[in-house]
């Protein structure tokens, strides 16, 4: 299989298989407990069904929303995801690229394995710099400035880690940041030559946005559970999200917001913006699906900030059953994930372009010209 064999998510998934360690695939695959939150994300898609007009007379599509305070080309954006050189060996360097060549929100984690000024410097797309705030109040500041400094367009505070979540598939792989070959796991590694390569033909593994503050992650090798549990600050509360938020005057998201109520106290706070989201399920396993919980999350503070669905999405359909509901922009992490994986900054970029594809094809079919004339006329529940 190779990359133009990739048609769809599940193709993309299939090649990042057969192209990473398996200690790697699962980090990015998995999810908390029993995954039962990682499957409903996706399978929330189902519990309502598409229902088209015709003799629209649709020639062309406009597929762009505003978000975050730019106007993007696509209604889904790069979630922030962490350790992207471990994916592959361009990292977040073939990520920004492609986002900026789709003119789309990339998004940059406070994890990621190229310092956020150099991604920053790639280019003028749109991007979200994504904090974790550390016990290190200095490393905290520093994340900051530098996202400012470096012209970063919002930051995306994230709000679902006060602990890590419990990865049973990262336990049994002995997944770790920097990779550990262990024992257990030297077959896995020995397995993939070519990724093998890659790691060590390059520059050294680092996270560079934490240099001079914290040795672990870089290091001293953790597994991310134990990075959040550790590293990071449990007293995070609402009073310090504001006070981040006026630290940075930018537009300003909470990601992983899941109950109307703390929907309502983010607007409270004055946040341009929240994500609608569970970690992928990658946290609390049980919790309920961002799509699940988006229409009445919509109704309740859509009039004051950008309500943004995150997580679960695999299908143009998603992105518009989300926008549908009442969603302004939609994200998601594996999507992109799997298509890094599988062929660098070519498979993000094919990526989009079947996902831009597919979103032109299934508004043409539903009648519509803008993702402003999708409501919830468009959708029944079952
Ligand atoms: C993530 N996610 C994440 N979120 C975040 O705020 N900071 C981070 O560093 C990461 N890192 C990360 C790594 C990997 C491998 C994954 C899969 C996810 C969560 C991410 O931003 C997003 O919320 C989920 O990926 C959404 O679910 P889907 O789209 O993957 O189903
Ligand atoms: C994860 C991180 C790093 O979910 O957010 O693995």
């Amino acid at each position: 299989m190779r990359l133009h064999d990739c048609h769809n998510t599940a193709d993309f998934r299939a090649l990042a298989r057969a192209r990473l360690p398996r200690p790697v695939f699962h980090y990015i695959d998995g999810g908390a407990d029993d995954e039962v939150t990682l499957r409903r994300n996706t399978a929330a898609f189902e519990a309502c069904d598409l229902v088209p007009d015709v003799l629209a007379g649709v020639e062309t599509v406009d597929l762009s929303v505003e978000v975050m305070g730019r106007r993007i080309a696509l209604p889904i954006f790069l979630s922030p995801t962490a350790l992207q050189r471990l994916f592959h060996a361009d990292g977040e360097r073939a990520v920004a690229r492609a986002a900026a060549a789709f003119d789309t929100f990339c998004g940059v984690s406070s994890l990621s394995t190229v310092a956020l000024e150099e991604v920053a410097a790639l280019g003028p797309g749109p991007r979200l710099f994504q904090l974790y705030v550390h016990k290190d109040e200095g490393l905290n500041r520093s994340l900051l400035e530098r996202a400012r400094a470096a012209g970063f367009d919002a930051l995306a505070l994230t709000v679902d880690t006060a602990v890590g979540g419990n990865r049973e598939r990262c336990l049994r792989t002995g997944f770790t940041s920097p990779p550990r070959i262990t024992a257990r796991s030297f077959l896995d590694y020995a397995a993939r030559p070519r990724w093998v390569w890659g790691y060590l033909a390059r520059e050294r593994f680092r996270l560079p946005n934490l240099d001079g503050h914290v040795a672990e992650g870089t290091r001293v090798a953790l597994s991310v559970g134990d990075y959040f549990t550790r590293m990071l600050d449990p007293r995070l509360d609402w009073a310090r999200a504001e006070a981040i938020r006026a630290a940075w005057g930018g537009p300003f998201v909470l990601k992983g917001v899941m109950s109307v109520g703390d929907a309502r106290r983010a607007a409270d706070i004055g946040a341009t913006a929240i994500m609608v989201s569970n970690h992928g399920g990658r946290q609390l396993d049980g919790s309920r699906s961002p799509f699940d919980q988006l229409a009445e999350i919509v109704d309740a503070v859509g009039d004051r900030l950008e309500v943004i669905l995150d997580g679960g999405v695999r299908r143009g359909t998603h992105v518009l059953k989300a926008l549908a509901v009442g969603a302004r922009a939609v994200s998601g992490g594996r999507w992109y994930l799997w298509a890094l994986a599988a062929g660098g900054e070519a498979g993000v970029r094919r990526a989009l372009a079947l996902m831009r594809d597919e979103l032109v094809r299934d508004m043409k079919l539903m009648g519509k010209r803008t993702v402003a004339e999708l409501g919830r006329d468009q959708i029944r529940w079952r």
